[in-house]
């Protein structure tokens, strides 16, 4: 079922938990990510970045997240990643999407309220829920570019949600998008703060490459949401090399089965850490 954000946030927030938001660029991207929440009967968000929709339209892309969204079995948000103009924030709002980031992490402080204030109001006409970043995650989502990482100031981040009213705060502590090149040392001192001056569910960027502790202890720190890319892409692509390099006769079918088994092995794999529920058993 197609739900808002918000609701699998709020429930994260009475599990302690955190809801797995997955990203996904092609229909076996969708349908490995719904088969692993169906089987694991848990909640997901899928998303796509708006920097992605040079390969992946969002024309083609929305109708099919938000159709596999309806008719799962279990709840599902869609939601526009990184979204970084009002235009094609709007265009998801009319596909149905459940969720927008407006992503204005690299602008001045009040220049960032004003636009996310105007993203607030236009989610309120579809009761969508609205994602915002402060401080600067690394890496760079879909480009070349690297951005140097600047951690979320604390009081900074308290005046923003209380100026914007957004439902999620996405926050910079040492995380970055893509593959880390050494195991990243996440600022939870910070992310501490953040979540001691705010009352809103944080999100955590770039979660490929994070280590299952840390996913718990940002998890136990006020994360209710974690945004995956990278390690599904990569997922997809070995299991398709796979087939290709170990297997003599291909056609297309299997192919993408494979392709959509890559993908659903890595989401099982993260939401089983994200809903953190060893300490129970
Ligand atoms: P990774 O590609 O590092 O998993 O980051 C995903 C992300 O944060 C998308 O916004």
């Amino acid at each position: 079922m197609l739900v808002p954000m918000k609701t699998l946030l709020h429930q994260a927030e009475k599990n302690n938990s955190a809801v797995g938001a997955f990203s996904v660029g092609n229909m076996e991207m969708v349908m490995g990510a719904i088969k692993a929440a169906e089987d694991m009967k848990t909640p997901i968000i899928l998303q796509i970045a708006e920097k992605r929709l040079k390969n992946s339209p969002l024309e083609l892309m929305a109708p099919m997240m938000i159709s596999a969204a309806k008719n799962s079995s279990v709840d599902i948000a869609v939601h526009l990643d990184h979204g970084l103009s009002i235009e094609c924030i709007r265009k998801a709002l009319d596909y149905g999407f459940t969720s927008v980031m407006l992503d204005c992490s690299l602008k001045p402080l009040e220049e960032n309220i004003k636009l996310t204030k105007e993203i607030v109001s236009l989610a309120k006409t579809t009761d969508a829920t609205v994602e915002a970043e402060l401080g600067v995650v690394g890496g760079n989502e879909g480009d070349t570019e690297k951005h140097i990482i600047t951690c979320t100031d604390p009081d900074v981040a308290k005046y923003f949600c209380y100026k914007t009213k957004i439902d999620a705060l996405a926050v910079a502590i040492g995380n970055a998008h893509g593959n880390y090149p050494v195991l990243p040392e996440l600022r939870f001192d910070v992310l501490e703060k953040i979540h001691k001056k705010t009352d809103i569910p944080l999100v955590l960027h770039g979660g490929t490459g994070i280590t299952d502790e840390m996913f718990r202890k940002a998890i136990s720190l006020g994360i209710r949401k974690i945004n995956i890319a990278t390690a599904s892409f990569d997922s997809l692509t070995e299991y398709a090399e796979d087939y290709l390099t170990k297997e003599n006769n291909h056609d297309y079918f299997t192919l993408s089965a494979k392709m959509a088994e890559g993908v659903y092995k890595n989401i099982v794999k993260h939401i089983e850490i994200f809903n953190n529920k060893e300490k129970l058993s």
